[in-house]
């Protein structure tokens, strides 16, 4: 049965979305420096339009003349990340006011509130540190995580996702796919943040080669100095071919594990969700090798993020309908250690295999020091 706020909590799933794609298109029509200040646009609550805002704004910002279309992109953008916040608090609130009922989450809406904060910070820094990769990187990702508890906190209130059965192995591959899937987007988010997109202009061959040059300590050098303005990329091109590259082997490795996924769950006959996992990543895929072949058109690249979103949005259900059967209302409730617990003996082999790689290494590393 729904439980209250089950409709709140979907349209707020459907704003997210709809917010994630607004912040690919300001992301690529170059338009995240579109207002050089946070919360305001110049100073204004939209983007100034008569000549004496003009005016008052090109005193205030001397160096950022206005551009009304990229001011338009970012403002509104900013306004339904507003909306969204206004719908994520409601939440809060009535979480925190049902806390006694049954079966109502809080740790979730709360949770929700902390991601939102921390994603009004970023969405303040990448204006304020200017498009700093590390920045935008972590915007985007916060923007696909609130997206997802916001998707999981509407399948708990639905009370239409029951629980399946499923091994242990099966769960593993699941959460594999979902871990796997969230570091594709972030990869996809640093080719996207140091414009490396068009730094391979043909498929499956990166310019001509199977392994062109590549720089990985600058591609992915991940201390690098804040500033002066990231707009258009700093990085030389062997480095932003080492982050293409990087994102078109990840894609191998997604396409693999999710592959696999859609497989087992076929296997055990939950062929709508193996079917919907396997749609998902073959249009993202499509999509991905689309922008490559077409030179990046906008609405491909901004489908391809929101394909990302779906793929990432559908791993989320699998895990969650994967989850182990609960058998009181209280194991239904998410939170993370339960989440990560596998079952104890899947830990006790994880680390007894950590335990011998680190020793193995030690040895190697050891003998090498020996022979020289
Ligand atoms: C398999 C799963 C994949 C996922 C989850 C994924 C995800 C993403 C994401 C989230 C972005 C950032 C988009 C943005 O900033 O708005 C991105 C960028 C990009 N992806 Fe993928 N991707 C995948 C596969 C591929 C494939 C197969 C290719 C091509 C061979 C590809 C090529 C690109 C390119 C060129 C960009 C940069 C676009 C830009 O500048 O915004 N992706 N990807």
């Amino acid at each position: 049965m729904r439980k209250p706020g089950f409709c709140i909590a979907l349209c707020a799933t459907c704003l997210a979305f709809v917010v994630v794609l607004l912040g690919a298109y300001t992301r690529l029509t170059h338009a995240g420096l579109g207002c050089p200040d946070w919360p305001g646009c110049y100073g204004f609550i939209y983007v100034p339009q008569t000549e004496e805002q003009l005016a008052h704004a090109m005193l205030r910002f001397p160096d950022a003349p206005v551009e009304a279309d990229k001011g338009w992109s970012e403002m509104i953008h900013r306004y339904f990340a507003g909306g969204l916040s206004v719908l994520v608090v409601l939440l809060a609130l009535q979480a925190i006011k049902r806390r006694r009922q049954p079966g109502q989450p809080l740790g979730l809406p709360l949770l929700l509130l902390g991601v939102l904060v921390a994603q009004a910070l970023f969405g303040m820094w990448t204006v304020t540190l200017k498009l700093w990769p590390h920045v935008v990187t972590g915007h985007l990702l916060g923007g696909f995580i609130t997206l997802s508890l916001l998707f999981l906190l509407s399948l708990r209130l639905s009370g239409r996702a029951p629980a399946v059965p499923s091994s242990w192995r099966l769960r593993l591959l699941a959460r594999a796919g979902l871990v796997l899937v969230m570091l594709q987007v972030a990869l996809g988010g640093w080719v996207s943040s140091n414009y490396a997109s068009v730094a391979c202009l043909d498929l499956p061959t990166c310019n001509g080669v199977w392994w062109p040059a590549m720089d990985f300590d600058n591609g992915f050098h991940l201390s690098q100095q804040i500033g002066p303005n990231y707009l258009g990329g700093h990085l030389h091109s062997e480095a932003r071919t080492a982050i293409h590259f990087t994102h078109r082997l990840g894609a191998l490795v997604v396409g693999v594990a999710v592959a696999l996924l859609a497989w087992q769950l076929f296997r055990r006959g939950y062929s709508v969700l193996a079917g919907l996992v396997l749609a998902l990543l073959i249009l993202q895929v499509s999509l991905g090798m689309g922008n490559i072949l077409l030179r990046m058109p906008l609405m491909m690249a901004v489908a391809h993020n929101g394909g990302g979103a779906l793929l990432f949005l559908s791993l989320v259900l699998v895990n969650y309908r994967l989850r182990a059967v609960p058998h009181t209302s209280a194991a239904n409730a998410f939170d993370l250690p339960s989440f990560l617990s596998l079952s104890p003996s899947i830990w006790r082999r994880g680390w007894n295999f950590t335990i011998g790689a680190v020793s193995k290494g030690a040895r190697v590393v050891s003998l090498l020091q020996a022979r020289r």
